[in-house]
């Protein structure tokens, strides 16, 4: 990394939420969101202990955190049972029968879920488990499309103590061993497939070829989505309507321990191999639970939809637990937002007056590209508050959002968190911060965040540096599955008892957080991290490939595409086709998420004399066409001039 991060970004028009906005809002004004958050990052015990109180604990905590760097515990010797906060609680508190989940399949298929009917279901499938010998702690890996029953695992696997990680279905089966093998995982949970884009998405065909490698699983339970005939192999899978039948509707929620494991989920990092970051109950319930209602700003009569999958933390948090916990009604789509046109997502929000709507900057691109015709087609004014996630927001789109779909009366709240984050760290509040398009603004209640230089020292407005949070909250991440001194070397080597996002950032002289990007070899596709390591190591897998190095490149749509170098081995002639099978090996390797837009076959990479490769040097190349920063230590000038003259074809 260069000492100084530099950021071009100038933004000056600033949006402040209506009168009107504010007036109903939780966080109604500036100073009513500064006392909080003194108080938070003062006296965090008396913060965190006032909003868990609104959740119900089994049994109370002693100490509301332990910290012993980098390791915390927080509400300890509390016992809760994180299902029962999602569904029971209210089944006693007016919610009964309010509608939970409104689901649309992509066919057009609708089913509504109230919380006395999701309880029903939970609580059955949680028999389920328990009749397939899961128990608290073991593993159970979901590999399901978007359907209420994807949640519903989910909260039955925490119901009884079971650990869940969910795989993104547009994972590959190779990606699938991965994880299992890692967590050690006993049983999965699927379905024979999905609707995406008007296809079939066959879900259970990549599991049945993930469990020929991984033999640990004892228990495959296959939810029927499309009727298609699939493989159900005999004394290990078993069909979930089936097993539902012979279960009773009800189930007693154990409390567990505050710091009991609920759930695993992979992320890329620099290296090849996706780390699973381990969340707990107590403080990860509790962040996921005060980011939604204070963010979202949560009323009683709103119609919440996040437009993420459940493969994904947002779908975890955003989706399942922070939502559910705040006993809203949600609308939960199973397909693509194109299908069968641009209109889509538009025609859901007006279909199901959505108050609150959180999407991707890739897609309200993608939606800017499609033409204003389609949200043209529809009535939106049902939206009183919008949202995005997953990368930085460039002022283009922020104000195509703001303007075209929030007929600039929504507040934006541009929300910037991780995976290992567990909740939303900064962030407007959407009745009180005055918001720039491109900055995610200010850090959430209990979020020390600061930017700081190479040798830790806290930059000034406008200078360039890392991404810090320097105090321990509630859903942070309590380490990496089975490593923990990856977890150390990763996060909190930097500085002494710091955490290290791994992003740059300034603040700009009003003390709004700007996000660059990542400092590591970690693009992000379509609002997903994708470690450029992983991508190389399943083309180097390849039989041809003697060495490759993938870069990212601005992407109009994507934020960042995957530009792979190639060079294959000794003897082995570049065909017509070599380019096309290379990026399917990619995809079956990961999954299409990471199927590279560019391969470039070449004789020779960039390399040092130690022999390590430039990145760098590829992603100017691709970026500007030339290399201008200091090449002196190449090995061989000559690769750079030929690789020069094969991008300009
Ligand atoms: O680089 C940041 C970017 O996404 C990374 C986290 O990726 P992941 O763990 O997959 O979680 C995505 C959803 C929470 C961050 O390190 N990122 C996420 N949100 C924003 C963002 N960058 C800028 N602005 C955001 N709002």
């Amino acid at each position: 990394m260069s000492k100084k991060i530099e950021s071009h970004l100038s933004e000056n028009r600033v949006f402040k939420p209506s009168r009107e906005f504010s007036k109903k809002a939780r966080i109604s004004s500036m100073a009513q969101y500064r006392r909080m958050y003194r108080e938070s990052i003062e006296k965090p015990a008396s913060f965190w202990a006032r909003e868990a109180k609104e959740l119900h604990w089994q049994k109370r905590w002693k100490k509301v955190l332990d910290w012993n760097p980098p390791f915390a515990k927080w509400f300890t010797g509390a016992r809760l049972n994180v299902a029962e906060n999602c569904v029971d609680r209210h089944l006693t508190n007016g919610r009964k029968n309010k509608a939970a989940i409104i689901w649309e399949g992509e066919p057009g298929d609708q089913r509504v879920l109230t919380y006395h009917q999701l309880h029903q279901e939970v609580c059955r499938f949680a028999n389920v488990l328990e009749a397939n010998g899961v128990k608290a702690k073991d593993r159970v890996l979901i590999y399901m499309p978007m359907v209420p029953e994807a949640a519903i695992a989910m909260l039955a696997c925490a119901r009884i103590g079971a650990v869940h990680s969910v795989v993104f279905g547009g994972f590959s089966a190779e990606s699938i061993v991965d994880r299992l093998e890692d967590s050690g995982a006993t049983a999965v949970v699927t379905a024979d497939g999905g609707y995406r884009r008007g296809k079939i998405v066959e879900l259970k065909k990549s599991v049945d070829e993930a469990l020929q490698k991984y033999k640990g699983v004892k228990r495959c339970i296959v939810y029927q989505r499309t009727g298609e005939k699939i493989n159900m192999r005999r004394g290990r899978d078993v069909w979930w309507h089936k097993e539902a039948e012979k279960v009773s509707p009800s189930h007693t929620p154990k409390g567990f321990d505050s710091e009991h494991p609920l759930f695993i989920l992979y992320t890329s990092g620099s290296t090849g191999k996706p780390k699973g970051i381990l969340h707990s109950s107590g403080g990860y319930l509790v962040g996921s639970y005060t980011s939604c209602k204070y963010i979202f700003d949560m009323q009683d009569d709103d119609v919440y939809w996040c437009t993420a999958d459940v493969g994904w933390i947002t779908g975890h948090s955003y989706i399942v637990f922070g939502p559910l916990a705040n006993g809203v009604t949600q609308v939960m789509y199973e397909g693509a937002p194109n299908h069968p046109d641009f209109g889509r997502f538009w025609n859901i929000i007006e279909k199901y007056g959505v108050t609150t709507f959180y999407t991707a900057p890739t897609a309200i691109r993608a939606f800017i590209k499609a033409g204003d015709k389609f949200p043209d087609r529809h009535d939106l004014s049902s939206l009183r508050l919008l949202g995005t996630v997953g990368e930085p927001i460039n002022p283009e789109a922020w104000m195509w959002y703001y303007e075209k779909i929030g007929s600039k009366r929504c507040p934006i709240v541009d929300t910037w968190w991780q995976t290992e984050t567990g909740s939303i760290m900064i962030s407007p509040l959407p009745g009180c911060t005055p918001t720039k398009p491109g900055t995610a603004t200010l850090p959430f209640f209990g979020v020390d965040a600061a930017i700081l230089d190479e040798e830790g020292n806290e930059c000034g407005p406008d200078e360039g540096g890392r991404l810090v949070i320097r105090k321990p909250w509630p859903s942070m991440l309590r380490t990496i599955y089975g490593d923990r001194s990856r977890y150390r070397k990763t996060y909190w080597n930097d500085f002494k008892g710091i955490y290290t996002a791994g992003d740059g950032a300034r603040t700009d002289k009003d003390g709004n957080f700007w996000i660059v990007g990542r400092l590591d070899d970690v693009l992000n596709v379509s609002g997903h991290r994708l470690g450029t390591a992983e991508v190389e190591s399943a083309l180097v897998s390849h039989p041809d490939v003697a060495e490759a190095a993938v870069v990212g490149r601005p992407h109009e749509i994507k934020g960042q595409g995957v530009v792979a170098f190639v060079t294959l081995k000794e003897g082995v002639r570049a065909a017509k086709t070599t380019e096309k099978t290379l990026k399917g090996h990619v995809a079956k390797a990961i999954g299409a998420i990471a199927r590279p837009d560019e391969i470039h076959l070449t004789p020779a990479l960039p390399k040092t004399r130690s022999g390590k490769i430039m990145r760098r040097i590829l992603k100017e190349l691709v970026a500007t066409g030339g290399v201008t920063g200091n090449i002196t230590t190449l090995e061989d000038f000559s690769v750079v001039s030929n690789l020069q003259k094969n991008l300009k074809k």
